[in-house]
């Protein structure tokens, strides 16, 4: 037997957790977010991925209900946060660009005490903490003061903070900014873990290879408008070649070299202390430079990242 109900692509796709349209922000003269427009699939890991200054944590603060915008719609989970403001924190786990633990209290307290904010039991509250300790790899650290932790224990609690109620979605602005590789790199399987969960992640960063790494989609954004906006892959494909050369010339010499580059790969992009050449295959552009007789003073060859696609897009770099 046949259905009587028939599946429009529309009907399968599931329901948004997070909608926005033409979400703006003007403080005084600044267009800080500038009428953006997206939708955040449950379950998804969708970036904001843009340079200082592009309007991410403004966006992220108005999705958790903590700066009002000044135009276009939002819902989360289908309502207004500026309406339904404690409904809305509800489902949101929010991770601060700037961490803003309670330096006084020791690292299992921090989670008590916010839990409590929360109006949790400490029935619930107690075993809830102890799993979240494991999580976040602190349950060593439990009893220390938070000022004696280092930066990515402190950006663990904070996200182990953001998961005391159980969000369904957690906000993460610039997880990782000012750690060192090491520390970066626990806090990103972490972050897989709770993709793993089915929990919607929405993470902004300046950081190409932390897009590239956490994002199933994202946002191109740059002075408060989207540029651009797909997966990681598809991004590359559309607006990069599959292969970059990097060859350096030496101080002062790399922009009269790319004179004598013309035509070398698809695009050529000159900047201050290199010059790169977009072509499908790096090495045949290599052999191209020599067989022009130029001697490059070091060259590489790499897969395009999503750097490579903001400087499409912008002409500038995302860490200036
Ligand atoms: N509270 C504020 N008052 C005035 N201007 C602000 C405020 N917050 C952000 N801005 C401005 O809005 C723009 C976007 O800032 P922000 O959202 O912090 O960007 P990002 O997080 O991408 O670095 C910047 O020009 C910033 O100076
Ligand atoms: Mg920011």
């Amino acid at each position: 037997m046949t259905s009587a109900r028939t599946d429009s692509p529309a009907s399968s796709a599931p329901a948004a957790v997070i909608t926005a349209r033409d979400l703006t922000k003007v403080y005084g003269d600044t267009r800080a977010v500038d009428g953006i427009s997206f939708d955040i699939a449950p379950g998804e890991s969708f970036g904001l991925l843009g340079p200082n200054g592009a309007g991410k944590s403004t966006t992220m603060r108005m999705i958790g209900g903590v700066t009002g915008r000044t135009g276009g719609e939002l819902t989360i989970m289908g309502l207004d946060p500026e309406k339904h403001g404690p409904e809305v924190r509800a489902h949101l786990g929010v991770v601060p660009q700037q961490d803003n633990l309670d330096e006084e209290l020791r690292v299992r307290d921090n989670l008590l005490v916010y839990g409590r904010y929360f109006g949790l039991p400490y029935r619930y509250l107690q075993p809830k903490v102890d799993e979240l300790l494991e999580f976040a790899q602190l349950t060593e650290k439990a009893k220390a003061k938070v000022d004696s932790l280092s930066g990515g224990m402190k950006r663990r609690l904070t996200i182990a903070r953001a998961l005391v109620n159980e969000p369904s979605i957690v906000m993460l602005d610039e997880p990782t900014t000012g750690l060192d590789p090491q520390a970066r790199h626990i806090l990103w399987d972490r972050l897989f873990r709770l993709k793993e969960q089915g929990v919607t992640l929405v993470l902004t960063t300046h950081y190409m290879d932390e897009a590239e790494q956490l994002c199933d989609r994202l946002i191109v954004v740059d002075k408060g408008r989207i540029m651009a906006e797909g997966s990681p892959a598809t991004l590359i494909r559309q607006y990069s070649t599959r292969e970059v050369l990097e060859v350096r010339f030496g101080t002062d010499r790399n922009a009269a070299a790319a004179q004598s580059l013309a035509g070398v790969g698809e695009r050529i992009e000159v900047l201050p202390d290199r010059v790169l050449l977009y072509a499908a295959d790096g090495e045949a552009a290599l052999d191209e430079v020599t067989a022009r007789g130029l001697r490059p003073v070091t060259s590489l060859v790499r897969r395009s990242s999503l750097e490579d696609v903001f400087l499409r897009l912008t002409g500038r770099s995302l860490i200036e």
